[in-house]
């Protein structure tokens, strides 16, 4: 097997998560680090950069995983693209926009990019599971958990489950809101009809829990991430597949199989 040289981007939590796991992993090897809130040159001996052109030009990489802010996403990707590496983006809380011209960018240069919401194994099955349980259902509520550090809201999970399940089905979800809100926001956020409820505690990791609701009965299908380790199986087979694959690929389905 080619020896994989991979550039994490973030130095936080995921990305050292990240880097300890492509550490191990055989074939691949740690390059370096970005990071444009960067305050150290080196971390573990390598180096970190928090300028991606510069960067690239002298650590190349065949892969670059980023777990970062939306803020900074972006520009790294126009580097790495421009570097001719590519991408898997675990971070949330990006624009359609910048998804649309990823697309148009991987096509135009014949490369490949994997953008996640969510790496974790039992996520991608709880959003497939919801995705098919959509059209039996005409009501969906989706409560999403995680620690009070997270900077976006709702996570980029109850989105894209969200967007997964009222594609499933041709009439939006019936949303019934309250005659009398005596908090604004009670009902949580809405989107096609479903309704998505955010809550941040210290001591929590990443749950999420989607329930629909029907003719007297209700189905609720949950995931539990208790530890950052979870991700790391996902994200280490998408630095693998991006290698082979064409165009921008959302969503981890396809590389376990479940399309
Ligand atoms: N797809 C998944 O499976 C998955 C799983 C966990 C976390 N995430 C996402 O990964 C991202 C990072 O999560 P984390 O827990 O490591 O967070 P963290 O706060 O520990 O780390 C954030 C990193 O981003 C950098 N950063 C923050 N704001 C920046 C800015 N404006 N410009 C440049 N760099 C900036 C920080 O320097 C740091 O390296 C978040 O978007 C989170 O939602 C995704």
């Amino acid at each position: 097997m080619e020896e994989i040289r991979v550039a994490v981007s973030g130095t936080g939590k995921m990305g050292r998560q990240v880097a300890g796991a492509v550490a191990a992993a055989d074939s691949m090897r740690l390059v370096g680090f970005l990071d444009g809130l960067a305050t150290e040159d080196t971390l573990d001996g390598l180096p970190v950069s928090n300028s991606p052109a510069d960067f690239f030009g002298t650590n190349p990489a065949d892969v670059v995983i980023d777990f970062t802010n939306a803020a900074w996403t972006p520009g790294l990707a126009q580097a790495a693209l421009d570097a001719d590496c590519r991408l898997v983006i675990g971070t949330t809380g990006l624009g359609e926009e910048f998804f649309s011209w990823l697309a148009d960018e991987c096509e135009k240069r014949e490369t490949g990019a994997v953008v996640a919401a969510n790496f974790a194994i039992g996520a991608v099955l709880m959003m497939h599971f919801a995705k098919q349980a959509a059209r039996f259902f005409d009501s969906a509520e989706i409560i999403e958990l995680h620690h009070d550090q997270k900077v976006d809201s709702p996570s980029g999970t109850a989105k894209t489950t969200a967007d997964l399940m009222s594609a499933a089905r041709e009439e939006a979800f019936s949303h019934r809101a309250s005659e009398k809100e005596v908090l604004p926001g009670a009902r949580g956020a809405e989107t096609s009809g479903i309704a998505i409820h955010s809550v941040r505690l210290p001591g929590l990791v990443a749950h999420q829990e989607v329930l629909f609701g029907g003719l007297g009965q209700t189905l609720s299908i949950r995931h539990d991430t208790t530890g950052r380790d979870s991700f790391m199986p996902g994200v280490i087979a998408a630095a693998r597949a991006v290698m082979d694959s064409k165009g921008l690929t959302v969503g981890l389905d396809r590389l376990f199989g479940l399309e």
